[in-house]
C-alpha cells in the first residue's frame, strides 16, 4: 500500500477549522498523545526481551492487579504532558486521584482522561493492547478546584480516541467532525492518515463479548446472545463471535466491520466492568461520530453524568441497528 503523505500534524493543519484556537489546542494535545503512542509502542516491541512482563505485585484503585506495563504506560503519558502548558490535569485508570501538571497551573485549559494500557491480560501473551484518551475543556484555566469540575458528560468531550498496538500501531480520533485513522510508520516515527471520515456499517455480522460470564448476566443480555447465535439466513445469523480481551482491539474491529461489542452488568457487578470516563465515553464518542451507538442498554452512554471519576458502566456499542436491537431486549418488559 502506498502511504498517503498526510502526517498527523499536517492533517490537523489541513482541517477547515484549523485556524481556530480550539483546533490549535487539539493539535497540541493530539501530538502529545501521538508521542506517548510512539513511546509505548517502542516499549511494547521489546517487552518480551526485558524485565517488563508480569505484575508489579500491587492493585490499582479498581482492585485490579497492576502489570508493570500498565505502570510504564501511565508514566509515559505523564511524562509527555510534563513541560507543556495546555493540559493541566490527567485522570488515569492507574491513579486514584487526578494528577496536576506542574507548569500548567495558570494556563492549562484541558483535562485528559486515559486508560494508559487497555487489555492488560494480553500483556504476557503478546496479544493486542490499546490506550484510550478523552479530552475535556475546563471551565477555568488552571487546576480544577473540585473533583466535580472533572465529572462531565461524554457529550462534553472535545476530542476522544484510542491507540491500538497490534501488528501495526493505529491512532483513531474524533474531534466531533468525523473519525480519522492514522497508522504509525515505525521507521520514520510518524503517524500517517490511512482512513478519513470512517463510517461503521448500520448492521454487522460479528459480536464480541466474554461469553464465559453469560450465565451471570441478566436474562435480557442472555437473550441478546441467544438471538445473535440463532441460525437465520434472512437476517444473516448466526453472527460470528470475536473476542480478544482488549476492548480497544475488539471495538476497532466492530468500527471497521460492523456488529456489536458488549460488556453487560452481571449478578456481582451491577455496573459491569468497563470505566465510563476513559473507556466507555471516549469509545462511544468515536463510534457515534462514525454513525454507530454507545449505550448502557437503557441509556445513551454520553448522556450519563459521572458520579465519580472511576465509575463503571455496562457497555453495548457498535452498529446502530445492532445496538437498537439489543436495547429492545434489555428494556424492562413494562416499557416494551
Ligand atoms: P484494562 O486492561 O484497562 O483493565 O481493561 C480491561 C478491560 C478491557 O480491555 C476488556 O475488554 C475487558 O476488560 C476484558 O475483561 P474480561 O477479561 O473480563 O473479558
Ligand atoms: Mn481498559
Ligand atoms: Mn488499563
Amino acid at each position: 500500500m502506498i502511504v498517503p503523505p498526510i502526517s498527523l500534524s499536517a492533517h490537523i493543519l489541513l482541517q477547515p477549522f484549523s485556524q481556530s484556537e480550539l483546533a490549535q489546542d487539539l493539535a497540541h494535545c493530539l501530538n502529545h498523545i501521538g508521542l506517548a503512542g510512539k513511546l509505548i509502542a517502542k516499549e511494547l516491541r521489546t517487552a518480551g526481551l526485558g524485565p517488563w512482563l508480569g505484575s508489579t505485585g500491587t492493585t490499582n484503585i479498581q482492585g485490579e492487579e497492576v502489570q508493570q506495563l500498565d505502570q510504564q504506560a501511565n508514566n509515559i503519558f505523564l511524562q509527555v504532558f510534563q513541560g507543556q502548558r495546555l493540559v493541566s490535569v490527567v485522570v488515569s485508570e492507574e491513579m486514584e486521584k487526578p494528577r496536576f501538571i506542574k507548569g500548567a497551573e495558570g494556563t492549562g485549559r484541558y483535562a485528559v482522561f486515559i486508560d494508559p494500557l487497555d487489555g492488560s491480560s494480553n500483556v504476557d501473551v503478546n496479544g493486542p493492547l490499546g490506550s484510550v484518551f478523552s479530552i475535556h475543556r475546563l471551565a477555568q484555566p488552571g487546576y480544577p478546584q473540585a473533583e466535580e469540575d472533572l465529572r462531565k458528560k461524554g457529550h462534553d468531550q472535545v476530542a476522544a480516541g484510542y491507540l491500538l498496538f497490534g501488528p501495526s500501531v493505529n491512532l483513531v480520533y474524533s474531534a466531533g467532525k468525523g473519525v480519522f485513522q492514522f497508522t504509525l510508520d515505525q521507521e520514520l516515527g510518524e503517524f500517517y492518515l490511512t482512513m478519513a471520515q470512517m463510517t461503521i456499517p448500520a448492521r454487522g455480522r460479528i459480536y464480541s463479548a466474554n461469553e464465559g460470564n453469560s450465565r451471570k448476566w441478566a436474562q435480557g443480555a442472555q437473550d441478546v446472545l441467544r438471538y445473535l447465535q440463532e441460525p437465520d439466513t434472512q437476517t444473516g445469523r448466526p453472527y460470528s463471535g470475536r473476542y480478544s480481551g482488549c476492548l480497544v482491539a475488539d471495538v476497532h474491529r466492530i468500527l471497521l466491520k460492523g456488529g456489536l461489542y458488549f460488556y453487560p452488568a452481571d449478578v456481582k457487578n451491577s455496573n459491569g466492568k468497563l470505566r465510563l470516563m476513559y473507556e466507555a465515553a471516549p469509545l462511544s464518542f468515536v463510534v457515534e461520530q462514525a454513525g454507530g451507538m454507545g449505550s448502557t442498554g437503557l441509556q445513551r452512554i454520553n448522556d450519563l453524568v459521572p458520579q465519580a471519576l472511576h465509575d463503571r458502566v455496562p457497555l453495548w456499542i457498535g452498529s446502530r441497528d445492532d445496538v437498537i436491537l439489543a436495547e429492545s431486549y434489555l428494556r424492562p418488559k413494562s416499557q416494551t
